[in-house]
């Protein structure tokens, strides 16, 4: 299965993603390309993994030129699933048409909580810390045209410390949580989806 990450920031979960593939945990998958929409830290920690990358501006392309660009370069490197991991412009139909059921999110809290329009980064631990919650976690979701709506693949849970800040909350699910559920989730996908592949091109070659 061949993998695209698309990053926007630190690129931390990119980083967790690379480490695994490294040791061997995904052994049906191999990320092969890193495209951001924007200059950043994501891009290069691909460069130094060897792992091409890149840039497309969406603020300077505007969002039209910025998808199909998007798609020429995903269509290029003949990618079977996409990994957004950090990735902060929404995604079209049009995207998440042509690669139904072949995209995956990692949301940092417990979807159907604090997701959607409006909840990134900080915020979303600012929005969970000001209704109380006691737990918190990150959701890994398949991705349709509902902004973090998608079917859930998994979700792990950590509980909220008494003395929390929106950035203490926000680096424990990432260290905790994140670094280690989008990994094994995506391996497991990518087995699932190798498995169907084989599936489907026996049953065209009348293997059954
Ligand atoms: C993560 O918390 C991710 O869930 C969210 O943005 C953060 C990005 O971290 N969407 P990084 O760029 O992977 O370090």
């Amino acid at each position: 299965i061949r993998i695209a990450v698309l990053v926007s920031g630190d690129g931390s979960n990119l980083q967790a993603l690379l480490v695994a593939q490294k040791r061997g945990e995904n052994a049906d998958g191999r990320i092969v390309l890193v495209i951001g929409d924007r200059r950043c830290t994501a891009l290069e920690r691909a460069e130094r993994h060897d792992i091409e990358a890149v840039g497309l501006d969406r603020r300077t392309l505007g969002g039209k030129a910025f998808e199909s660009r998007l798609l020429a370069c995903l269509g290029q490197h003949n990618i079977d699933l996409i990994v957004l991991a950090g990735f902060l412009s929404i995604l079209s139909c049009e995207v998440t048409e042509r690669y139904r059921r072949r995209i995956i999110n990692i949301h940092p809290s417990l979807i159907p909580s604090f997701c959607g329009k409006g909840y990134y980064g900080l915020r979303v631990h600012q929005a969970a810390l000001h209704r109380g919650v006691k737990i918190s976690g990150a959701t890994v979701h398949l991705v349709d045209e509902v902004a973090d709506g998608g079917p859930i693949l998994a979700q792990q849970a950590i509980d909220v410390l008494g003395d929390d800040t929106p950035t203490s909350l926000g680096r424990r699910i990432l260290e905790q949580v994140e670094w280690k559920l989008l990994p094994r989730t995506v391996a497991s996908y990518c087995l699932y989806m190798e498995r169907n592949m084989s599936l489907l091109q026996n049953l065209a070659a009348n293997r059954y």
